[in-house]
This record gives structure tokens, sequence and C-alpha cells, in this order.
């Protein structure tokens, strides 16, 4: 375990600034409930992302649009719960916060008040700059998320890598530099080209942790049900499944109804 690590009994915003500034790598996941999260955090991870991918994950839906500001607060709340030394941030839902500043500001209060989190992502640069700037100015720490940012899929069309050509990476570089001066304490750049990752990391001094972003940049962050392969029909590149737990569950409930149906399960000990 590194230096910066072993002493950390929870982590802020200003030991995510030292680990950049010291090179130690940030560890990031998704977490929507008090079981998972209590294992993710006990494992040492350094920010715990309630995602807005709980609209996907969690209730089943094709993309992030549908999941409300009260719905976040409720996977928040379970996730906070949970935790001791992790940072938590909270994503800010689709329509709680872009074009007004004001629902901007009382979304993200609502979230850090009846949660207890301790900050709010929002996806996009220039054009939500009042609302970042309205919410860090309530002393509330915002982390940004440019390049694939799923609330504007239907603007994009497709999940494809973003930030390709010239103009756009252009913008993804300027957008990155605006919130860093805006006062975000680090950025999220999801499914860029991995040279791209490592030149915004480089230029800025707040961390940046990638998605399919490359190893250039701070940090990295996947969805935990990825991770662990609970999910199986999602396989893009930047992905690496550390289990395979659709099949183990899947295994360990056909066992599960063999036993029951049999008469196996309970015996002689489970029983009063
Ligand atoms: O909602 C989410 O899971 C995210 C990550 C992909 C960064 O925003």
């Amino acid at each position: 375990m590194s230096a910066v690590r072993k002493e950390i009994k929870r982590i802020t915003t200003h030991v995510l600034h030292a680990m950049k500034e010291q090179g130690e790598k940030i560890s990031m996941l998704t977490a929507y409930d008090f079981s998972m999260a209590k294992i993710l955090d006990a494992a040492g991870i350094d920010i715990l992302l309630v995602g807005d991918s709980a609209s996907n994950v969690m209730a089943g839906h094709e993309t992030t649009l549908p999941i409300t500001l009260e719905q976040m607060i409720y996977h928040a709340q379970s996730v906070v719960r949970a935790v001791d030394r992790a940072f938590v941030v909270v994503d800010l839902p689709f329509g709680s916060y872009q074009g007004n500043s004001t629902k901007a500001l009382n979304s993200a209060i609502a979230i850090m008040k009846e949660s207890g989190a301790h900050a709010v992502k929002l996806e996009g640069g220039a054009e939500i700059e009042d609302s970042v700037r309205r919410i860090l100015s309530a002393g509330v720490p915002v982390m940004g998320h440019l390049g694939l940012t799923p609330q504007s899929i239907y603007k994009f069309g497709t999940y494809s890598v973003r930030a390709k050509e010239e103009d756009e990476a252009r913008k993804l570089v300027d957008d990155a530099k605006l919130l860093q001066e805006a006062g975000c304490f680090a950025v999220v750049l999801e499914k860029i080209p991995a040279t791209l990752g490592k030149e915004v990391s480089e230029s800025l001094h707040i961390p940046v942790i990638g998605i399919g972003a490359g190893n250039g940049t701070d940090g990295q962050v996947l969805v935990v049900h990825d991770v662990l392969g609970i999910t199986k029909d999602f396989n893009p590149r930047f992905l690496r499944r550390y289990l395979n737990l659709y099949e183990t569950i899947k295994v360990a409930v056909e066992s599960y109804i063999e036993d029951v149906k049999s008469g196996n399960f309970p015996n002689e000990e489970e029983q009063y």
C-alpha cells in the first residue's frame, strides 16, 4: 500500500489532489446499494460513484435518462450508510441541472442534504458552466464529466468513441480547462482516445479519472456490475471483468432450487 493510502482514514478532495501530485492512481467504482458499497469500501476503493448508470443496471432501462432525482437520492442514502472511508460522488440525473442554474443548485443541495454524499457529478462543459459555478458557489464539490456523456446519447446517436476528430478533441480540452478554472475538484473522461486522455491529465492540476480513456489518466472508473460480471451482454474494449458472477450466481441458485424441490433443504441442522 502506498504512503498516501496507508494513513488515510477518510478520502477527501484534498487527499485526491495529493494522490495526483504524488502520482498515486485513484480507484473509483460505481455503487448503488448498501451491501455492495460496504464490500467496496472495505476493499479500499477511493471513490464510490452513485452513477445514473443505476438506471441501466439497477432498473433495467436502456439509457440513463429515466432515473429521477428522488431515485438517485435513495441510492445515495444507501451507499453513504455503508461507507467509512471512500469519497462518495452522486450523479445529477438528466433534467435536474441542464439549462437552469437555480434548478441545478436546488438538485445538488437536495442530494447533499438528503443523502449525506460528498460531491455531485454533472455531464458537459461550457454549456453547463452556469450550473457548475452556481453549485460550487454553495460549497458543494463538483466533478465534471466529458467525452461520451450518456445523458446526451440521443444527440450523439451512438455509444462510439468520442473526440477522435480534431474539433471535438479541442473542445474537450477547452471544456476540461474551463471546469478546472471554475473550481471542479476532478473530471471524468469517458471513451476517448488514450493520447487525448493523457494530454488532458497532464495539462490539468486536478485529478482526471478515465473510463475507456487509456492508461495515462490519474485514475480509473468502471461500473461495478460490469467488473464483477453480473452484467454479461455489455462488452466494450475498455472493460476488464474480474469475475463471472452471472454464472456463479446462476449455478448457486440452480442448486438451491434443486435442493428445495428435492426436499434436501433444510436438513436437520438447518431447522429448529
Ligand atoms: O453513471 C455512471 O456509471 C458513470 C460512469 C460511467 C463514469 O457516469
